[in-house]
C-alpha cells in the first residue's frame, strides 16, 4: 500500500473561509481595490504591530515591490544570504540590480555573517535581505544596526516566518520593510498572494502606487509614477482575513509538535534538531541537521519512502550561486551556506501530523543513525 503523503503544506480551511470568499465574490467588486482589501491590510498591520500593510499578488511580488520602493535599480547591488530560495533573489535580477551572495555565520544558522557582509559592501550596495528560512529566526539587531549605519535598506523576507519572534519583535517588522508570502504552504494562505509591512507611511504610499500602475494612494490617474499591477484580488483578501484570525492558533499547534519532535531527537548522534537562536520559530517546519550530507540524503530518502516530504530534498536545496538562473552572476563560494544546505532535512509539523506520524518520523531518524 502506498503511504499517505505528509508534506509541509497543510492549508486549514473551513466553512467560514468559504463564506467570506463567497461574500467577496457576491459583492460585485472582485478587484484588488475592493474595500475588503483595505480591511485585510488594516487587520494585518494591527496584528503585526506596524503602521501599514500593503497586500500584493505573491511573496515574489512583495520582494520585488520592496526593492522598487527602496529605489534599487540598474547597477545597484543587493546582499542576499546564499541560503535564501531563488524567489528571494529573482526580483533583484528583475529590477536590473546584482545579487551579492553572502555567507551565513556558521553551518547551523541562517543568520548573515556580519564580517562576510562587511567584506562585500561597496559603493553600489543599496539593500540587504534577511531570510528566516523555515520560520527559524535568523538575523539579530546587529544586522539592522549595520544597515542603519551604512544607510542601507533592510528588507526582511519573512515569506516563511509569519509569527516567528526574535526578542520582543515579530520577524518581518524589524527592518525597513517586511515581505511575506501567502502561498498555499504558508501559515496564512490565500492560495497565491503576499503582503508587505512597514512603519514608514511614505514607503507604504509608494508601495500602493507601485502595485497599481502608478496611481497614487490618494487616488487620481494611473501613471503618476512608475508602477506595475501586483494587486491582490478581493476574494484572496477575504480569505486572508479569515486565515489571519487563525494565525496564533496555528503557530501554537505547530510549535507544540516541533518541540516534541526536537525533544525526542535531541540526544541522538548523527542528526540533531536545528538550533534555535535568539527567538521562537513559528513551526513552519521542523528542521534537522545531519552530521554530513550523505546522512541527510539517506534520512530524507527513508522519510520519503514512508510518505514524509523533506523540503530541502524537494527543492534540491543548495546555495543560490549553484542555480542555473544565477550562473551569470559573479559569486564567491559560501562554505558555511554550502555545508548547511547539504545537511538539512525538514519534517512536517502542522496540524495534519498525527501522533502516529510523529512517532514514525522519530523511528525513521533513529533507525537511520542506528540509535
Ligand atoms: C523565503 C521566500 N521568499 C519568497 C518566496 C516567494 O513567495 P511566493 O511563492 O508567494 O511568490 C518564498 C516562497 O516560497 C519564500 O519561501
Amino acid at each position: 500500500m502506498t503511504p499517505k503523503t505528509v508534506d509541509t503544506a497543510h492549508p486549514l480551511l473551513d466553512e467560514t473561509d468559504t463564506a467570506e470568499v463567497l461574500a467577496a465574490l457576491s459583492s460585485g467588486d472582485l478587484s484588488g481595490t475592493a474595500p475588503v482589501v483595505a480591511v485585510y491590510e488594516r487587520a494585518l498591520a494591527d496584528r503585526f504591530g506596524v503602521h501599514r500593510a500593503v497586500a500584493c499578488s505573491s511573496g515574489t511580488a512583495a520582494v520585488h515591490l520592496s526593492l522598487l520602493a527602496a529605489d534599487v535599480g540598474a547597477g545597484d547591488e543587493v546582499i542576499v544570504p546564499a541560503t535564501a530560495p531563488v524567489m528571494t533573489a529573482m526580483p533583484v535580477l528583475a529590477v536590473g540590480a546584482r545579487p551579492i551572495f553572502a555567507d551565513v555565520t556558521d553551518s547551523a544558522s541562517f543568520a548573515l555573517s556580519l564580517s562576510d557582509v562587511r567584506g562585500r559592501l561597496t559603493s553600489r550596495t543599496r539593500a540587504i535581505v534577511s531570510v528566516a528560512m523555515w520560520g527559524y529566526p535568523a538575523d539579530g539587531e546587529a544586522l539592522a544596526a549595520l544597515c542603519t549605519r551604512r544607510g542601507l535598506t533592510l528588507i526582511e523576507d519573512a515569506a516563511q516566518a509569519h509569527g516567528t519572534r526574535t526578542g520582543s519583535r515579530l520577524v518581518g517588522t524589524r527592518g525597513h520593510l517586511g515581505a511575506f508570502s501567502t502561498h498555499l504552504r504558508k501559515l496564512i494562505t490565500t492560495g497565491e498572494g503576499g503582503f508587505l509591512l512597514t512603519d514608514d507611511e511614505t514607503t507604504a504610499d509608494r508601495l500602493v502606487a507601485l502595485r497599481n500602475a502608478g496611481k497614487a494612494a490618494t487616488g487620481g490617474q494611473f501613471g503618476r509614477s512608475f508602477g506595475l499591477n501586483f494587486k491582490l484580488p478581493a476574494m484572496s483578501a477575504a480569505l486572508g482575513l479569515r486565515q489571519l484570525a487563525r494565525l496564533d492558533q496555528r503557530v501554537t499547534a505547530r510549535r507544540t509538535i516541533r518541540d516534541r519532535l526536537a525533544a525526542a531527537l535531541e540526544s541522538m548522534d548523527g542528526v540533531k534538531p536545528f538550533p534555535v537562536r535568539d527567538g521562537t520559530p513559528n513551526g513552519y517546519a521542523t528542521l534537522l541537521l545531519a552530521d554530513d550530507a550523505h546522512l541527510a540524503v539517506v534520512l530524507a530518502e527513508e522519510l520519503a519512502q514512508a510518505g514524509f516530504v523533506s523540503d530541502p530534498r524537494r527543492y534540491g536545496y543548495r546555495p543560490l550561486y549553484d542555480y542555473d538562473a544565477f550562473a551569470d552572476v559573479p559569486a564567491d563560494a559560501c562554505p558555511n551556506a554550502a555545508q548547511l544546505c547539504s545537511r538539512l532535512v525538514s519534517l512536517p509539523c502542522h496540524e495534519g501530523v498525527t501522533p502516529a506520524d510523529e512517532q514514525r518520523m522519530i523511528d525513521i531518524a533513529r533507525q537511520v543513525v542506528g540509535a
